[in-house]
């Protein structure tokens, strides 16, 4: 990858749906997943392996896999939280998978109902078998910018538990902005000592909500220190019922727009995401409330 290159982790069909009470169908979700694909889109986060009391919405996991028209080149990752979501996944057919803690233990304790510690426990033996079949993995660190319990999280909780992940031997990490908190100086202060304790933007996703308005200037500040993975969700939905306040995700074809303007590349035909994005909101019953989903792309006249 050049430097001129971004990666586009789509969490939509994940992130964006896991929040919503209206039902989804699984083929409405396929059908998401699909129009994905077809705007460029080559990592789609596509469901959980959680437990179906706490995210009912993706209690069709295996439906979803079981449905899913894989294209070539494109991954697609499952949440996993524990040795039965791994066994679900292994069952069902994946083979990319998302382990996910958090830098402050109250939200670790009401997410997933584990301590740090306990939830590294939990993950070594999912990421040793990952490894084992040759499978990508990636762990995520949520609440790196601030948690809904405990408020402020101090850079150094962020970079003790993304240590710990990386020694279980993950891909890469995500840094989480959970319930959206962060601004660019939150954004230099984690990434800074992050790449003081010698994990590099190469190891880095940055995964942004957008509840204060704030997340394309964190990414800007991201892009400005060398990150080049971003996590976003078309249609900018998105949200963690373990994470009161949490707004949407940034949505895909803000940043794609971003993206665009600064002559970065990133792979994705931006009409064709907003299909995608239409097609979230006529499942949810929403109007279409992005920034770039209302507004289109800037065609000059
Ligand atoms: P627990 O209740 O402590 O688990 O939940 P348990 O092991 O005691 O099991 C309780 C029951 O759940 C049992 O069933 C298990 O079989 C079942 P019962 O005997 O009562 O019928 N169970 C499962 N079923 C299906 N799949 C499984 C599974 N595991 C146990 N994998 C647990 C612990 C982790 C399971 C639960 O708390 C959970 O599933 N949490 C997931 C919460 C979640 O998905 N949150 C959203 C994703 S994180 C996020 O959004 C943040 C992120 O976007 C980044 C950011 O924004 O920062 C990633
Ligand atoms: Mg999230």
């Amino acid at each position: 990858m050049s430097d001129r290159d971004v990666r586009i982790f789509e969490v939509g069909p994940r992130d964006g749906l896991q929040n919503e009470s209206v039902p989804i169908s699984t083929n409405a979700k396929l059908r998401f997943i699909g129009l994905l694909a077809d705007a460029g889109l080559r990592e789609i986060e596509a469901t959980s392996f959680v437990s179906p009391k706490a995210i009912p919405q993706l209690a069709d996991a295996e439906a979803v896999l079981a449905g899913l028209e894989r294209r070539p080149g494109v991954r697609y990752p499952v949440l996993v939280p524990n040795a039965r979501g791994m066994e679900r996944a292994e069952a069902a057919g994946a083979d990319a998978i998302c382990v996910f803690t958090a830098a402050s233990e109250a939200f670790t304790q009401a997410n997933i109902n584990m301590t740090i510690t306990e939830s590294i426990d939990a993950f070594r033996p999912v990421i040793d078998r990952a490894r084992e079949r040759g499978w990508w993995s990636r762990g995520y660190v949520s609440t790196a910018f601030g948690c809904p319990y405990q408020g402020e999280v101090g850079e150094a909780a962020v970079v003790a538990v993304a240590q710990q992940l990386l020694e279980l031997g993950v891909d890469e990490l995500s840094i989480g902005d959970t319930i959206g908190v962060a601004a660019p100086a939150d954004v230099r202060r984690v990434v800074g000592a992050l790449d003081t304790a010698g994990i590099g933007p190469d190891r880095l996703a940055m995964h942004f909500h957008d509840t204060r308005g704030t997340a394309l200037a964190n990414v800007a500040a991201a892009l400005e220190m060398g990150l080049r993975t971003f996590d976003a969700s078309t249609g900018g939905t998105g949200g963690c019922p373990y994470a009161p306040g949490a707004a949407g995700n940034l949505a895909t074809e803000d940043l794609v727009y971003l993206l665009e303007r600064e002559g970065l590349e990133h792979g994705v035909d931006l009409d064709a995401l907003l299909v995608a994005a239409r097609h979230v909101s006529e499942t949810l019953g929403r109007p279409v409330s992005t920034k770039v989903g209302l507004a289109g792309g800037w065609r000059v006249p």
